[in-house]
């Protein structure tokens, strides 16, 4: 008796676990990358060589770290990417705090530089952003 009581519930609670951790691995997949890592967004950084090698997933986020007072987070095209033109941006991601987080929700790649001239001095960084690949 006692056995059934406490069996049946353990069945329950096995299944809604088991559903739920299915539905939680895109989520825990999701990466969380700091650009420039621990050196951030700012000047005299090779954001080229950061993000070589890494792979960024739609669902990801790109969190950008910087002074407020100096410099921004401008996602522009390509062409402005190329040529640090920063007076007509896609996009402003700066929100006045120096703590911008991007979502990369779709799949294409990201151009961002920094406004007042920072990206002359490096501070441009492109992003590739890839499918997640299912299994
Ligand atoms: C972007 O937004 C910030 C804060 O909202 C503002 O100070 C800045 O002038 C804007 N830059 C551009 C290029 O629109
Ligand atoms: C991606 O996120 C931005 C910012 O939250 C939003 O404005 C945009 O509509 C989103 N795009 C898609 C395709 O979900």
């Amino acid at each position: 008796m006692k056995g059934l009581r406490i069996g049946f519930p353990a069945v329950v609670v096995a299944a809604v676990l088991l559903m739920l951790s299915a539905e939680l691995v895109p989520e825990v997949a999701a990466m969380r990358f700091i650009a420039g890592g621990n050196k951030g967004w700012t000047k005299n950084v090779n954001y080229k060589s950061w993000a070589k090698g890494k792979h960024f997933y739609l669902g990801d986020w790109i969190f950008f770290v910087y002074d407020r007072n100096k410099m921004s987070v401008l996602e522009v095209s390509r062409g402005d990417y190329e040529r640090c033109i920063a007076r007509r941006p896609l996009h402003n991601w700066s929100n006045g705090a120096g703590r911008d987080v991007v979502p990369l929700n779709v799949t294409k790649t990201y151009y961002f530089i920094s406004g007042n001239g920072f990206c002359y001095k490096g501070m441009k960084l492109a992003i590739h952003v890839e499918k997640r690949h299912q299994h």
